[in-house]
Parts: C-alpha cells; sequence; structure tokens
C-alpha cells in the first residue's frame, strides 16, 4: 500500500468537513471559524472553472487521510496546500506527498512552488526545508518559502 494523489471528489469534501474542523489542524493552517457544509459547497462548486487552483485527495491505499494541492496559481507558480487530516498518517507522509506535489507542478510547467507556514507551525517548516524550499521571506504571522523547480 502506498501514498498517492487522486481526485479530489466528495469523499474528500466529506472528510475535508471533519479534517478542517479539527481545533489542531485549525490552529497549523490559521483557519479562525467553523467550516460549514455549505461554506464547502460554494468552494467545492467552484473548482471545476478554477484556472488559480487544484486540489487532490491523499490516499493511503484506499484510505483518504488528506488533500493537497496549489493555490494562487499564476505566472507558472503556486502556493501549496496541504493537509494530512488522518493525524495518525503524520510522520513521513508530508514529504512523500510533496514529491508527488513537486511532479504535479512539473507537469503543470510551474517554475516555482511556494509556502506559506504559520511561525509556530514547526512540523510544517521542518517539512519544507527538508524537502528544498529556502526561506524568503516573513509575511505577518507567516514564513514565505519557495522552491525552484
Ligand atoms: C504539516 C504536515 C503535512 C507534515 O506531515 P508529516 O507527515 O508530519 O511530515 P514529515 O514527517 O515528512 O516531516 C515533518 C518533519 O518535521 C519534524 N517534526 C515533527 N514535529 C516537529 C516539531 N514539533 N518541531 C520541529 N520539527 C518537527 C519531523 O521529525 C519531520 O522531520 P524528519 O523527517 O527530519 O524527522 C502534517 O503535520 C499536517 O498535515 N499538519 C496539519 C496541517 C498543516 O499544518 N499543514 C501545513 C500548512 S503550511
Amino acid at each position: 500500500m502506498s501514498i498517492h494523489l487522486c481526485e479530489y471528489n466528495r469523499v474528500f469534501l466529506e472528510k475535508s468537513y471533519f479534517w478542517l474542523n479539527d481545533p489542531i489542524l485549525q490552529k497549523n493552517m490559521n483557519i479562525n471559524k467553523e467550516i460549514s457544509r455549505e461554506d464547502q459547497e460554494l468552494w467545492y462548486n467552484t473548482l471545476p472553472n478554477r484556472e488559480d487552483y487544484k486540489i487532490w485527495g491523499i490516499s493511503f491505499g484506499d484510505k483518504p487521510i488528506g488533500a493537497c494541492g496549489f493555490r494562487n496559481i499564476l505566472n507558472k507558480s503556486g502556493e501549496i496546500t496541504i493537509y494530512i487530516g488522518e493525524k495518525d498518517y503524520w510522520g513521513g507522509t508530508g514529504s512523500i506527498v510533496l514529491e508527488l506535489l513537486e511532479k504535479k507542478a512539473i507537469d503543470l510547467n510551474f517554475q516555482f512552488l511556494f509556502a506559506k507556514v504559520l511561525k509556530d507551525n514547526n512540523r510544517s517548516y521542518k517539512l519544507f526545508l527538508k524537502k528544498g524550499f529556502n526561506y524568503c521571506g516573513d509575511n505577518g504571522d507567516f514564513y514565505v518559502l519557495k522552491k525552484e523547480i
């Protein structure tokens, strides 16, 4: 069994309702409100027509464990979004997912990837450094990281 990226469908949408309302994920991702199913539905319906946003589900075998993708896609670059909602899978999975996302970025002909990491999200910051991202700026509560691909 392996970690892979797949279509972000309604199964991941429903799982994400619980993942994104988990207090630990909310803190790590700077989400400051309860995500409602109505919010999710509105967002999900925008996906087919968006050029600036791509998202995939993350599975371990058949088991949905998280989601990841690119937002703010512009000028051959994108900002990584990643959450592994099933916390039992923390520990190595993030690294595999970033490698898979980098392959997607190459397929999309990107030149750069960015990440905005909350300053107290040490786990995420270490993950991005480990996968070759470099600190490139400070944006309020966030560090901005960048990788040329
Ligand atoms: C961030 C996230 C994707 C990382 O996934 P992961 O599977 O734990 O990632 P990895 O284990 O591959 O890498 C994390 C690294 O941080 C290290 N780490 C773990 N806890 C840490 C801590 N408190 N402080 C510093 N480093 C820490 C790990 O040891 C690992 O480094 P290593 O491989 O050298 O041992 C996952 O924790 C997650 O989904 N978090 C919630 C959402 C989130 O924060 N998203 C990122 C928003 S920018």
